[in-house]
Parts: C-alpha cells; sequence; structure tokens
C-alpha cells in the first residue's frame, strides 16, 4: 500500500470521482467530505488526503484577496482559482462557484460562464438561489453541465437577508427553502448546499428531495459536509469564526512563525549558510577570490 492509498481511507485513491460515485456515497449513506480550495498545493493536499468535493468558492473574495464579502470578485478571477483547484484535483471532483451577476442577468450569461468553468477543469458549478434562479439551472443543465444549489444563507444576497444570518429557523421559512429546493431539483440540479440552518429544517428539507444535499453550518442529518478550509486550517485573517468548525491546524502561527524564523537568521547573517551555496571549482573560486581582493576600476562608458 502506497502512502497515498493509505491517507485515502476506505476511498478510491486513484478514480476520479463523478456525479455517479457521489449518488452512490448518498445511497449507500456515506457521507461526502467537501472543502473549498483556491490553489493547486491545497487541492492536491486535499486530493491526497480523499476530500470526494472540493470547491472553488467566491468565498476566494474573502479568504484570498481580502475583500469584506463575497460580491466584487469577478469570473477573470475565479478562473484562476478554478484552474489551479481542476490541476491539482486528481480524484476530487471539483465545484466552480459562479460569482455575483455572472448568471443573474439571464440564461446566456448564465450558460457561457457555467461553461468557462467546465473548460477551466471544473466538473459541476454551483449559483445561489431557488426559484427565482431555476430557469438558469434548466438553461445550465440544458447545455450538460451539472449544476449544483446552493440555498438558506447565500452570501451573494446579504443585502436582502440582512447579513451572514441563519435561515430556516420557523416551519414557514423552512418550508419556503423546500419550495426553493424542489424548483432547483425539478430544474435538472444533481445537488443542493444548504448554508446556516437550524438541523431539523435541515432534515425536514432532505426528507422531501431525491437528490444529494449538502451542508455547511446546518448539522448533520445531509450527505455531507463542506467547510471552508480557512476555517479549518487557521489561516483566515479576519473576525469571522462561524460556531459551527472545528479548527484541525493552526496555520496561521505556522506561517508567521517561520517567517519571523527566517527575517531572525537572514539579519543575523546565518541564512544562506554553506549548505545552501552552488559550489564551483576549487581553482576558479580561488581565482575569482584572489581577483576580488585586487583593486577594481569600474569601466566608464
Ligand atoms: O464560496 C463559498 O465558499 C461558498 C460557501 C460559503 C458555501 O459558497
Amino acid at each position: 500500500m502506497t502512502a497515498t492509498t493509505a491517507n485515502c481511507s476506505t476511498r478510491s485513491a486513484t478514480k476520479k470521482v463523478t456525479v455517479n460515485t457521489l449518488a452512490a456515497l448518498k445511497a449507500r449513506d456515506e457521507k461526502a467530505v467537501f472543502v473549498t480550495a483556491y490553489d493547486y498545493p491545497t487541492a492536491t493536499f486535499a486530493d491526497r488526503a480523499g476530500v470526494d468535493l472540493l470547491l472553488v468558492g467566491d468565498s476566494a473574495a474573502m479568504t484570498v484577496l481580502g475583500h469584506a464579502n463575497t460580491l466584487s470578485i469577478t469570473m477573470t478571477e475565479m478562473l484562476v482559482f478554478a484552474r489551479a483547484v481542476a490541476r491539482g484535483a486528481q480524484r476530487a471532483f471539483v465545484v466552480g462557484d459562479l460569482p455575483f451577476l455572472s448568471y443573474q442577468v439571464n440564461n446566456d450569461d448564465a450558460v457561457r460562464n457555467a461553461g468557462a468553468f467546465i473548460a477551466a477543469g471544473c466538473d459541476a458549478v454551483k449559483l445561489e438561489g431557488g426559484v427565482r434562479v431555476a430557469d438558469r439551472v434548466r438553461a445550465i443543465t440544458d447545455a450538460g453541465i451539472a449544476v449544483m444549489g446552493h440555498l438558506g444563507l447565500t452570501p451573494q444576497s446579504i443585502g436582502q437577508q440582512g447579513g451572514y444570518r441563519v435561515q430556516g429557523k420557523t416551519l414557514a421559512a423552512t418550508q419556503r427553502v423546500l419550495d426553493d429546493a424542489l424548483a432547483l431539483q425539478d430544474a435538472g440540479a444533481f445537488a443542493i448546499l444548504f448554508e446556516a440552518l437550524p438541523p431539523e429544517s435541515a432534515a425536514y428539507i432532505r426528507e422531501r428531495l431525491d437528490i444529494i444535499c449538502y451542508g455547511i453550518g446546518a448539522g448533520p442529518h445531509l450527505d455531507g459536509q463542506l467547510v471552508i478550509s480557512h476555517d479549518i486550517l487557521g489561516n483566515f485573517v479576519g473576525d469571522i469564526a462561524p460556531k459551527f468548525v472545528s479548527r484541525y491546524a493552526n496555520l496561521d502561527q505556522v506561517v508567521e512563525d517561520a517567517f519571523r524564523r527566517y527575517a531572525t537568521d537572514v539579519r543575523a547573517q546565518r541564512f544562506p549558510a554553506p549548505n545552501h551555496w552552488y559550489s564551483i571549482d576549487a581553482s576558479e573560486a580561488a581565482a575569482l577570490t584572489q581577483l576580488s581582493r585586487e583593486p577594481f576600476a569600474r569601466k566608464t562608458a
């Protein structure tokens, strides 16, 4: 057994995950593991660890680009991240997140931008909203592209939702999320991601759908769990610390400490040391050393 297969627990190390693999996981009641990735190293490490799905989320606006919310990231920026992640994902299923205004205006934009993610190497696209984007979902799936919906807290609508707030807190509110979910299912979505719902609401909705239901901050009763990788790795720069995630590393401290130790070594002239130098023949080195001791007159033009 190689180190790679050992790390992938019981899941196949090399066979590419498809919509069929994900449906089979749901049918067997096995939880899918889903994280965000925006770059080649993160995608590679997550893939080697046996993560099933990678979301190239528009959360890159906040996690990687330092914006206050997700609204200002562009298709051009998203496609750079998508290509890098797709190159790193040997096995994992890659979902490209359609950014704000890349699909809201009309079906043509929606299909063209979804297609750009597929051309960049993604396996599916994700978009936010229910009944009001069902027509877009139908147009994109009619173009042969797999679509994941996104309901509950939808960060591209923070203006309407009044901030990052838990959704579906009453039966009536849960019923509205279910109506949206049914519209996405009817339009051909293969999965829906539910964000920030109480577990009872998420369970109520999942029981009434046939397609795959993933959650982020929506409790345990879903077919898989998404987290923002920066939240579990501990390298998000900002004040947002969602209550529903556990930290599995403190990369902020590890990285800051590494930079501090490097700076100390450079200033103390401990770096570079002889083992970091490129060597040349002793005779050439001696000639160069000898010449550098002699006075040197710089040529003038
Ligand atoms: O962009 C993203 O990472 C997302 C999650 C917050 C669900 O859409």
